[in-house]
């Protein structure tokens, strides 16, 4: 799968492990950066990873910052993002089943890069249950006005 991946200083550790995970596990990367620990702003990033979804370049996304909050609030302000933050691996998997997040955002400060792992390996293979949770999608999926 393509995926875009971007972090801001909080959560640039673990992108960088979340980056190789990806690689050995086949996908093909799109790394938006940051690319070190200086201190950036998220919503750049969170920008440039709606983008690439939104443009046709990636299928999906993944946001890290120190809590993956910022990123959260910054993705789901682009229309079509559907962006879910999660700390556990039950919600990641939720996500995808019902509200077809194409967006996983974490936490760097939050949780372990195994526990990551996993939730990302569990979003990335989960498929949209569709049916009435599409109604649900459309009914805000445009954005309100
Ligand atoms: C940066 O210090 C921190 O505010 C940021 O990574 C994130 O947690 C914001 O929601």
């Amino acid at each position: 799968m393509k995926i875009a991946i971007g972090a801001d200083h909080g959560g640039f550790e673990l992108k960088e492990l979340v980056v190789a995970l990806l690689r050995e596990e086949g996908h093909e990367v799109l790394d938006k950066g940051c690319f070190s620990s200086d201190s950036v702003d998220y919503p750049e990033y969170a920008e440039k990873v709606c983008s690439s979804i939104l443009d046709g370049e990636a299928e999906r996304g993944i946001l890290i910052c120190g809590t993956g909050i910022g990123m959260s609030l910054a993705a789901n302000r682009h229309h079509g993002i559907r962006a879910a933050l999660c700390h556990e691996i039950f919600t990641a998997e939720m996500s995808r089943r019902h509200n077809d997040s194409n967006i996983l955002c974490m936490g760097g400060r939050v949780i372990g890069s195994a526990l990551a792992f996993e939730m990302v390996k569990t979003w990335l293979a989960t498929p949209f249950d569709g049916g009435r949770h599409s109604r649900r999608i459309s009914m805000f999926d445009k954005g309100f006005e």
